[in-house]
């Protein structure tokens, strides 16, 4: 037998992907159910299931519909929600977001009675609730009123911890929420409830969709929301956003959105060891669902890779629209 000194002049990758049971052997990323979060739109009425006409197959929901929700949640292996709300009436204040009868308060109540189990992720935000639908208050002069917000998004948050919420997010993008929040937390008791920090929001397009689910467009006049979400130029300050959330006690940080943004989840992935969240937004499942219907994608194919790649980039946990869907392909491979 004679040894080319030629044979280690290429490398030959390709011996790793010689057969299904060696690709999973060498596999670097998994998706996992347990990872997902799966976001709910819940709306007052009752037997109300009100499809949502840019997110195909979302709907708006009714608290009487949530306890089978939750079970085929369970059956699926999606242990977490995360709750939106379309109040009955909005006002300057968002006073539906921190009434303890609000339509959230009444969904994470449903969803605990019907699994206790299920873990129950509570959005604070005000632009659902404000008639303006900004993300905080606003002042006469039509500038958003960061510090004056605090105290009710706190007041949010205790409401839904209250409810029985397991995790607070917070998604307003205020200065020094997570620390206001924290404080009045565990001054009511909740010490031990932890905060997943919408810590990278950028000012994205991508939200369209959501906008029209939540019906929370800002009103036409007060501006958009450049103002408090971040620059979707900017990567260093994403890292800056996420230490200060860190500073002020995130227990877990998030970039939002993922698809266009996963060298942010990379960046930031690096600078904690704290668990990272990526939101899947609305417009990146629009996008996938309008080209499925055409017949231009492969949208089952393209739902794995999608979300196998924000997990790549560094992301933990996974909050995404496809989730169910995802969890039957997977279940089903
Ligand atoms: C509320 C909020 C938004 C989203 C999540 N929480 C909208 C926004 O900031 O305008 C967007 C989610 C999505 O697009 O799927 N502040």
């Amino acid at each position: 037998m004679t040894v080319s000194t030629r044979a280690a002049a290429f490398t030959r990758t390709r011996r790793t992907r010689a057969s299904a049971a060696m690709r999973g052997l060498v596999r670097e990323t998994h998706l996992d159910p347990a990872q997902f979060i799966y976001p709910l739109f819940v709306t007052h009425g009752r037997g109300v299931r009100e499809p949502i006409s840019s997110m195909p197959g979302q709907s708006r929901l009714s608290v009487d519909l949530l306890a089978a929700e939750a079970r085929e949640l369970r059956d699926l292996g999606i242990r977490a929600v995360l709750l939106f709300g379309i109040p009955e009436a909005k006002d300057a204040v968002g006073s539906e977001g921190y009434a303890s009868d609000g339509i959230v308060q009444q969904a994470v109540r449903a969803l605990k009675d019907a699994d206790p189990e299920l873990l129950v992720v509570g959005d604070v935000c005000l632009c659902e609730y404000t008639d303006h639908g900004h993300c905080g208050l606003l002042l006469p002069s039509g500038e958003v009123d960061n510090d004056g917000s605090l105290p009710l998004l706190a007041r949010t948050a205790v409401s839904l911890a209250e409810a029985g919420a397991d995790l607070i997010a917070p998604s307003d993008m205020m200065d020094g929420r997570v620390g206001a929040i924290r404080e009045v937390l565990d001054g009511s008791g909740f010490e031990t409830l932890p905060i997943m920090a919408y810590s990278a929001k950028y000012a994205s397009a991508f939200y369209g969709p959501f906008r029209e689910a939540a019906d929370s467009v800002p009103r036409q006049g007060a501006g958009d929301r450049r103002g408090y979400q971040m620059d979707p130029a900017n990567v260093r300050e994403a890292l800056r956003e996420v230490a200060a959330d860190i500073a002020e006690q995130a227990d877990m940080v998030m970039v939002k959105p993922a698809l266009a943004y996963l060298d942010v989840i990379r960046a930031v992935r690096e600078s904690t060891h704290l668990p990272l969240a990526a939101y899947n937004v609305s417009g990146e499942y629009a996008m996938v669902k309008a080209a499925a219907q055409q017949g231009w994608l492969d949208e089952r194919a393209v739902v794995l890779e999608t979300l196998m790649a924000i997990r790549r980039a560094g992301a933990d946990i996974l909050i995404t629209y496809h989730a169910k869907e995802a969890a039957r392909w997977l279940r089903e491979q």
